[in-house]
């Protein structure tokens, strides 16, 4: 009987204990307001900008706190230009950029070539960034939040030689340890761009090693100019035979999931100074994931733009979030995409990686709250199911059942029955208790599926928690929506017709000379 009696108590108190965690609701509001994971940072990329007033347009479409140029400050010779007139007066943001072929000794004398070199680098050293240089200033490697930026020049006239590049990015990124990797330079290698210039070969790596697949092999996200359109590819396995990777998605996918052996290379030139058209095989290129250049009739002539992307999505350092955004255009914003860094996308979907984190955030959440959430540890429970089909079953999602000798005290701690206290407390009870505890059991279990009833009409889904992707225009900054230009995908632009397949997809083009 006083066996009886302890079973019941232990059911007494468990349930107890179940209502008093499900008590508490999760709202998706309460969720979203409460801060967990990595901070998240918005990264502007811009290319090809010149001094222009349409680059001061492109650099105002959106909040950012760190901005990186890829070259072509300005058409012009004036080596101040960019920084004295195009870069906005807020200098609040970290600054980052590399050398295009028109700052340089093809298109300048020595001294505003130099002028254009320290300019870069005195606005980098001035924006607080935490960078390593070449003694050359031609080469830095930067670390921002849980971010490796390394910017180089291969294939500007008059800078270090290409191997001593190729060292200076071995070095840098071999050792780099943070969550993002970032390669980023001003030229293209021959697969890599969209035609304007039919013979350019492999301005980058040369005849040697691939750059491209030096920063794939770890994982970098590859910038690069140059060519004054926005292209980027599909996840790509190797740049140099150009193949794409098995778990690419596909033209045009929005999911893009890259790890060490696979990823991007986004060609970003459409700054400000003037928009190229696409042209001969490369415009047909099938690792094109999208294209956005200057149509046949003009079009996007004077719509310039750059990306934004907002690193640590939600506070997840596996996820960003990104958006090529352009100006004088009532459809702001051209493309977007979601990256994911998932090193095993044959096991893990990119969904499961959203999954784990919110399951990671919530339980936070909860434990802010003082609520320890329980194992699930009951003889009905199959031990061998996996974390995910367990989460899976609602149920077995929203309660949670306590082991066999414990129960949760009020400060959310677990008690053991089998302490000499407990059992001392237990064989003192009699039977009245016991069927008092029963009755209150049995309201107890009604109390439960009302609430469990309410539960279910107010308290959120799991897959609802999952961070929503802003669906319109959203200032970073400030954390708010831009109410204006309310954007989606455009379709102003119609690419010439992509084939499955080009014949002479593997034709070799001539290296040229510095364009
Ligand atoms: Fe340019």
């Amino acid at each position: 009987m006083i066996f009886k009696v302890k079973k019941t108590l232990q059911l007494f108190v468990i349930l107890s204990s179940v209502i008093l965690s499900n008590a508490v609701e999760v709202t998706e509001e309460e969720l979203k307001s409460f801060s967990y994971g990595t901070s998240q940072f918005r990264l502007a990329v811009v290319g090809d900008t010149g001094a222009v007033s349409e680059a001061t347009e492109v650099l105002r479409l959106s909040s950012y706190d760190a901005l990186l140029h890829l070259g072509d400050f300005d058409y012009e010779h004036h080596a101040d230009a960019f920084f004295d007139k195009t870069l906005p007066s807020d200098r609040s943001f970290k600054f980052m950029g590399v050398l295009g072929n028109h700052d340089y000794l093809s298109e300048n004398s020595e001294s505003i070539s130099r002028r254009f070199r320290d300019n870069i680098y005195n606005t980098m050293r001035k924006s607080g960034l935490e960078c390593k240089f070449s003694d050359s200033k031609f080469m830095w490697s930067c670390h921002y939040h849980n971010m490796r930026v390394i910017g180089l020049t291969p294939g500007i006239k008059g800078v270090d030689d290409r191997s001593k590049q190729l060292r200076f990015l071995k070095d840098e990124l071999s050792k780099a340890t943070e969550d993002w990797k970032i390669c980023a330079w001003h030229y293209y290698d021959k697969y890599y761009h969209t035609g304007r210039y039919q013979n350019d070969g492999n301005l980058v790596s040369g005849d040697g090693e691939s750059f491209y697949d030096y920063c794939k092999e770890h994982g970098a996200i590859i910038f690069s100019a140059h060519d004054h359109v926005y292209a980027r590819t599909r996840v790509m396995s190797k740049f140099s035979s150009h193949e794409i990777d098995q778990y690419d998605g596909g033209k045009d996918s929005k999911i893009i999931q890259i790890r060490k052996g696979a990823t991007i290379n986004i060609l970003n030139g459409a700054g400000g100074y003037e928009m190229y058209e696409e042209k001969g095989e490369q415009k047909d290129y099938r690792h094109w994931a999208k294209k956005y250049a200057l149509g046949r009739d003009k079009e996007n002539q004077k719509k310039f733009g750059g990306l934004f992307c907002t690193f640590n999505y939600g506070g997840n350092k596996k996820k960003a979030y990104c958006e090529f955004l352009r100006i004088n255009s009532s459809e702001k914003r051209f493309d977007y995409f979601t990256i994911y860094q998932n090193e095993n996308p044959g096991s893990v979907s990119y969904s499961d990686i959203d999954k784990s984190f919110l399951d990671e955030k919530k339980k936070e959440y909860l434990k802010s709250k003082g609520i320890v959430e329980q194992p699930l540890t009951t003889n009905t429970t199959d031990t061998n199911a996996s974390p995910s089909s367990l989460s899976d079953n609602p149920i077995m999602d929203d309660i949670n059942i306590m082991p066999d000798n414990s129960a949760i005290n009020k400060e959310g701690v677990v008690n053991d029955s089998n302490k000499p206290e407990s059992k001392s407390k237990s064989s003192k009870t009699g039977i009245a208790i016991g069927v008092s505890a029963c009755a209150v059991a049995a309201l107890a279990v009604g109390g439960l599926i009302v609430l469990k009833m309410k539960k279910n009409k107010h308290s959120i889904d799991e897959t609802e928690l999952v961070m929503k992707l802003p669906d319109e225009e959203y200032d970073y900054r400030n954390q708010m929506p831009i109410n204006e230009n309310r954007s989606v995908v455009d379709d102003d632009f119609i690419p010439l017709p992509m084939p499955s397949y080009h014949n002479n997809y593997h034709t070799k083009s001539k290296h040229n000379k510095n364009q």
